[in-house]
């Protein structure tokens, strides 16, 4: 007999089974949740926890033995008692109608015949098998007579109970239905897949397939099916009921999950409007159906009419028109987006796709294209669905002519003829004509307007539409070229407005800098660069001429938008709008001069590390090494010397293996020319930078070491300004160390710097050192 002790666990883990069990079905079969996730995944532990305890009372119905099993080796075969049929398809109105006459005349009814009419869902058949109310088998449809025993699979299928609901569970039911990925769980399954370089499937439908065909039940575990149930097939031990609405009743209250969109349709226009309604709700619904199935109310009406080959004569599949459809593709233009993005657009011959004549349809991006191998030329599957723009979903390569064109990217844009830039997921492709595109015009002038870019009060998107359409305005440039009477008379707008808008266009020409960087809305430049450009080269000069390897030593500048703002600046059509702004009296208020720590960035090293990360081919040489090259050469051409020479260095400890693969990385493309246009570029800011100059560094070649409690700074902030003079900073006193910066309670750094005899100096004094090398603290 169980003891006290053996008895509690053993009801405690049936009733957080029974409040698991109900909360599941709540949640996965009636859409209707009752508790918060994080209750059901406290119970949920809870059960984990006293099953592990007490592994003698883990049964296989239990709500944890849903995780997958270990993989099979093959799927069992399994015979259906009662054949997996299909059904017949009805595919306009007056093939629908036709059936109904042929029901109603085999009938001998005169009057309309009572329907169950129901969503073909578009996913795979599946029976399950349940005895005394536990689930014992699931299997696949086969060719209706032998299917696959995939048992463990269905048994992770939330919606599918592993024990039916209710006191007194048939002795035995089998149940079909189908088994569906909603588009939701679809969708994210894909970008999983994706994100782990693992194939991804062209349809919710192949997806669910897949899913279900797995032969470990632990990744069938993971894929988001539904199993929605639609008939029964065998029932042993109860009465049958009257009907096939009833019976659906019945599985309904045995905790499977019914399509709630099923409805009884009383004769023809009843299911035609079924029909119409499903369809126009069709891609609301979250999964994908292709028709409607109507099924005879009366079962034994359905007994009455029987079969005939392998099909009911009681049911009939309404299919949607095709949503796929086979045509040429003539050509591929690329349009381009608001934002400069190029889209890819297929112009095929035109063809009737779920009744729709589709003549264009999109084709993603490059790489989508790559990774259908799509040519022009090709015969290609279109997929429409719904309203939703026709995509190209693949080819039919046994069609593909002799002649067959591969399809690039344009290099230039092919509205405005600039230049295109990939981003670094290469993925999006953008035009960079920002200020000209007509593409862009509209998105680039009312951008400038903005509140946060220039600020120009009065011109907002309507206005910007309005003058853009008049022709009035092309580009940014042209807005200060504006006449108040030609404002005037546009609609809405009074004298006053426009007097008030040419007055807001005056003061918007003495913006600071860093507004009018980003108002130019270069790709990728925010307010946050914008600011750090205009800080770090103090004019608008410095910046449309800098050398691409410049933009890489801005703060949080990184290859992709260095390479952006380059491009931008690049463009001659931009160049332009940038001239007629100046010329326009655009005064961008600015510093007039690079900041002294940004100059001090200007190093060899970091040149050579941002070429490393612009693709200069280095492998093998580490940022370290670059640092020690850097420091060591400082200039280009003692570096180009070394390497010439092919000769190591035992100083730096720099390997002639090294200097050969520098060899190799400056001779490779434009490096060598880019790393001399950067150094030159450099020292002409460094000339203009505050008391420029290399004698900025001062301290270079000393080490210093901080000890003590600092009052008016902290220690990395002493550290960076020691830096940059040109110091390094330590953390132990040698007799090397130049100096000793002591604050309070220093202690036995203080001590060795005093018996090595280094010079010490407190913090007072060294606050007055910095102040001394133009450094002043904030109070
Ligand atoms: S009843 C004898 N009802 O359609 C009748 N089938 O072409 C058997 N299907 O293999 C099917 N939704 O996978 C029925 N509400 C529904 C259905 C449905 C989808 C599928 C099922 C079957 C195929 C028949």
């Amino acid at each position: 007999m169980a003891t006290k002790k053996d008895t509690a666990p053993a009801e405690e883990i049936r009733t957080l089974r029974d409040q698991l069990n109900d909360w599941s079905h709540r949640y996965y079969v009636l859409d209707d949740p009752s508790v918060p996730d994080a209750e059901y995944d406290r119970a949920f532990r809870r059960l984990e926890e006293l099953e592990a305890e007490h592994p003698d009372l883990v049964t296989s119905d239990s709500p944890t033995q849903r995780v997958g099993d270990r993989p099979l080796d093959a799927f069992d075969e399994v015979r259906h008692d009662v054949p997996m049929l299909s059904l017949g398809n009805a595919f306009d109105e007056q093939e629908l109608r036709d059936f109904d006459q042929r029901v109603r005349e085999r009938l001998d009814v005169d009057g309309p015949v009572a329907y169950v009419a129901e969503p073909k869902l578009d996913g795979l058949a599946v029976s399950l098998l349940y005895e005394n109310g536990e689930l014992v088998r699931g299997a696949t449809r086969g060719d209706g007579e032998t299917g696959e025993d995939i048992t463990a699979n269905v048994r992770t299928i939330r919606s599918v109970p592993l024990h039916l609901r209710g006191k007194n569970p048939p002795a035995r039911m089998e149940v079909r239905g189908e088994v569906v990925m909603p588009h939701e769980g679809f969708a994210r399954l894909n970008k999983r897949q994706q994100e782990a370089d693992q194939k991804t499937f062209a349809n919710p439908r192949n997806a669910a397939a897949g899913s279900l065909r797995q032969l470990d039940s632990r990744i069938t575990a993971q894929r988001p099916l539904e199993f929605y149930a639609y008939s029964v097939a065998q029932l042993d031990g109860e009465d049958w009921p009257d009907t096939h609405s009833g019976m659906l009743d019945r599985v309904r209250d045995w905790g499977l999950r019914v399509n709630k969109e099923v409805k009884v349709c009383k004769g023809l226009d009843a299911m035609l409007a079924f029909y119409e309604d499903i369809m126009a709700r069709r891609v609301d619904l979250g999964y994908d159906i292709d028709g409607v199935v109507y099924k005879v109310d009366r079962l034994d009406w359905q007994r009455d009419l029987g079969f005939v080959s392998r099909a009911p004569r009681w049911a009939v599949a309404h299919k949607f028109p095709a949503q796929e459809e086979i045509t040429v593709l003539n050509e591929v233009d690329w349009q381009v987006g608001r934002t400069g993005a190029l889209t890819p657009v297929a112009k095929l011959e035109p063809v009737q796709v779920g009744g729709v004549t589709v003549s264009n349809a999109t084709l993603h991006n490059i790489d989508e294209i790559r990774r259908l191998d799509i040519r022009v030329g090709d015969s290609v599957v279109i997929y429409r669905a719904g309203d939703v723009i026709p995509k190209v979903v693949r080819t039919v390569p046994e069609r593909r002519p002799d002649n067959a064109g591969e399809i690039n990217l344009p290099t230039e844009c092919p509205v405005c003829g600039s230049e295109i830039l990939r981003a670094d997921d290469g993925v999006v492709a953008r035009c960079t004509g920002g200020l000209i595109c007509g593409a862009q015009q509209r998105e680039a002038i009312k951008h400038f307007a903005s509140r946060r870019a220039m600020d120009i009060d009065g011109l907002g998107d309507k206005l910007v539409d309005a003058l853009v359409d008049q022709g009035l305005i092309k580009t940014v440039a042209d807005l200060y070229d504006l006449k108040a009477e030609d404002v005037a008379g546009l609609e809405r707008m009074g004298e006053k407005s426009a007097a008030n808008l040419i007055d807001a266009l005056e003061a918007s020409k003495k913006m600071p800098l860093s507004r009018f960087l980003f108002a130019l809305g270069i790709l990728q430049i925010g307010e946050e660069t914008a600011k750090a450009l205009a800080e770090a080269f103090g004019d608008l000069e410095s910046i449309r001429r800098a050398p691409l390897l410049l933009f890489l030593q801005v703060p949080d500048v990184g290859g992709e938008v260095a390479r952006a703002i380059a491009a931008f600046f690049a463009e001659e059509h931009n160049e332009k709008v940038i001239d007629g702004l100046l010329a326009a009296g655009v005064e961008p208020q600015s510093n007039g001069a690079p900041s002294r720590r940004f100059v001090d960035t200007l190093t060899l090293a970091n040149f050579l590390s941002s070429a490393k990360t612009l693709g200069m081919p280095l492998s093998g040489v580490g940022t370290k090494t670059l640092e020690t090259l850097g420091r060591h050469y400082r200039h280009l051409d003692a570096l180009v010397r070394a390497v010439d020479a092919g000769e190591g260095d035992a100083d730096t400890g720099v390997k002639a293996a090294t200097l050969e693969k520098l060899k190799e990385g400056l001779g490779a493309d434009d490096w060598l020319e880019c790393l001399w246009t950067a150094e030159e570029y450099a020292a002409g800011l460094a000339a203009k930078a505050p008391a420029g100059g290399a004698d900025e560094r001062p301290l270079e070649g000393q080490t210093w070491v901080l000890t003590g409690t600092l009052a008016r700074l902290t220690r990395s902030e002493a550290k960076e300004h020691l830096e940059a003079l040109g110091a390094k900073v330590a953390g132990t006193v040698s007799g090397k160390t130049a100096r000793v910066v002591a604050g309070e309670s220093a202690g036995s750094k203080l001590d060795k710097a005093r018996s090595l005899d280094v010079d010490v100096i407190d913090e007072e004094e060294f606050i007055g050192f910095l102040a001394e090398h133009g450094i002043k603290l904030e109070d």
